[in-house]
C-alpha cells in the first residue's frame, strides 16, 4: 500500500502491496471476507454497501480469475462496474495508462482495479488519483499481487486455523511470481517462519527470505501447505527451463511427491494451471487440493477489500 501504511496505519486508501500492511488491518480484511464468503451452491446475498459507487477494471495484462472476481465482488456489493476491453480501447492507439486513468477518472468513478506488467505504473496512477479515488492492484509485473496474497492466507487460515508453526513449500517459478511475493509478505506478517522455495536454480528468488532447494522433495517433506506455481514463460528468456516432460519429472507435483508432505497438507495453485507441467491432474483435482476453493475465496476477499476502501 505504498508509504501510506506509515502515515495512516489503520485506514487503507490504496492497496498496491501487502508489504508493511499492519497485521491488524490484514486480519480485519480476512475477517470481513469470512463474513462475506458464500460457498458454491449457497444462495447469494446481495448487498447495497457500495450503492452509488463506480468500480473500473483496467487490465493491461490478461486475466480470468482476478478480473472476473473483482467484477462479481463489486456487483454483489451493489456497485456499478466498468470493465474496459483493452483490445478495443485507445490503448491500442498508443494512449498511456495514465491518460486512460485520467479519462475514466473524469467520468466520476470511485475505484480502479489495475493490472500492469511494468513495475511502478500502479504507484504512478495512485499518485495522480483524486483524493476520493482509490487504486487497487490486480497484479504488478513480478512485484506483487496483493489480493491473491490475501486470498491465499484466507484459504490457509480456513484449513489450518493458524500461521505460526506452519511449513509452507512454494514450488516452481518463484523468481517471476508476484503471487509468491505477496503470499510470503502476508504469511510473514501473520507469523509463519518456515517458508521454503523449490525449483530450477535459475527460477529461485534472490529477494525472498527462506530456504531454497533445487530438489523439490526436500522442500515438500513435512510441509503443511504446498503451493505450486506455473512457469511464467511471458516473463523469462527462452531456454531457462528444460522441456515440459522433463520439468514435470524433476519439479512437478504428482501423488508420489505429495506423499512427502504432511498427511493433511493442502495443495494450492493460484492458476492458471499447466496440468502435466507443474501439477498432475490427479493432484489438482484430488482430495488435498484447495485450488477451486481459492477461487471462491477470491471473490470474498475482493469484496472485503472493496467494501473496506469504499465504505465511509
Ligand atoms: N491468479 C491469477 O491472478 O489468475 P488470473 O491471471 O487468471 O487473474
Amino acid at each position: 500500500m505504498t508509504g501510506k501504511h506509515a502515515e495512516q496505519p489503520q485506514r487503507l486508501h490504496h492497496l498496491l502491496t501487502l508489504a508493511g500492511l499492519p497485521q491488524a488491518l490484514l486480519v480485519a480484511l480476512l475477517e470481513r471476507a469470512a463474513e462475506l464468503r458464500v460457498a458454491p451452491g449457497e444462495p447469494l446475498r446481495r448487498h447495497d454497501l457500495l450503492s452509488g459507487k463506480t468500480v473500473v477494471n483496467l487490465f493491461f495484462e490478461p486475466s480470468t480469475r482476478t478480473r472476473a472476481s473483482f467484477e462479481l465482488a463489486a456487483r454483489r456489493l451493489g456497485a456499478e462496474v466498468l470493465t474496459l476491453d483493452m483490445a478495443f480501447s485507445s490503448t491500442v492507439k498508443g494512449e498511456s495508462p495514465l491518460d486512460t486513468f485520467y479519462t475514466l477518472q473524469a467520468m466520476n468513478t470511485d475505484l480502479f482495479v489495475v493490472r500492469h506488467r511494468e513495475p511502478g505504473v500502479l504507484q504512478t496512477l495512485a499518485q495522480h488519483a483524486l483524493p476520493q479515488v482509490h487504486v487497487v492492484s490486480a497484479g504488478e509485473g513480478s512485484v506483487s499481487h496483493p489480493t491473491q496474497g490475501l486470498l491465499d492466507v484466507f484459504t490457509i487460515r480456513r484449513h489450518k486455523q493458524k500461521f505460526d508453526g506452519l511449513a509452507v513449500a512454494i514450488v516452481g517459478d518463484v523468481r517471476h511470481s508476484r503471487v509468491a511475493r505477496s503470499a510470503v509478505q502476508a504469511l510473514r506478517t501473520l507469523g509463519t517462519r518456515d517458508i521454503r522455495y523449490a525449483g530450477p536454480a535459475e527460477l529461485l528468488p534472490e529477494d525472498l527470505d527462506g530456504e531454497r532447494f533445487t530438489n523439490p522433495d526436500k522442500a515438500i517433506a513435512g510441509a503443511d501447505v504446498v503451493m505450486m506455481l506455473r512457469i511464467q514463460k511471458e516473463r523469462m528468456q527462452a531456454g531457462l527451463i528444460p522441456d515440459e516432460h522433463e520439468y514435470f519429472r524433476r519439479y512437478g507435483l504428482d501423488a508420489a511427491r505429495l506423499k512427502l508432505a504432511k498427511r493433511d497438507a493442502i495443495v494450492m495453485h493460484p492458476g492458471p494451471m499447466n496440468r502435466g507441467v507443474e501439477i498432475a491432474p490427479e493432484v489438482a483435482d484430488g482430495p488435498q487440493s484447495v485450488i477451486r476453493e481459492q477461487v471462491t475465496n477470491g471473490v470474498a476477499v475482493r469484496m472485503a477489500v472493496l467494501a473496506t476502501l469504499l465504505q465511509k
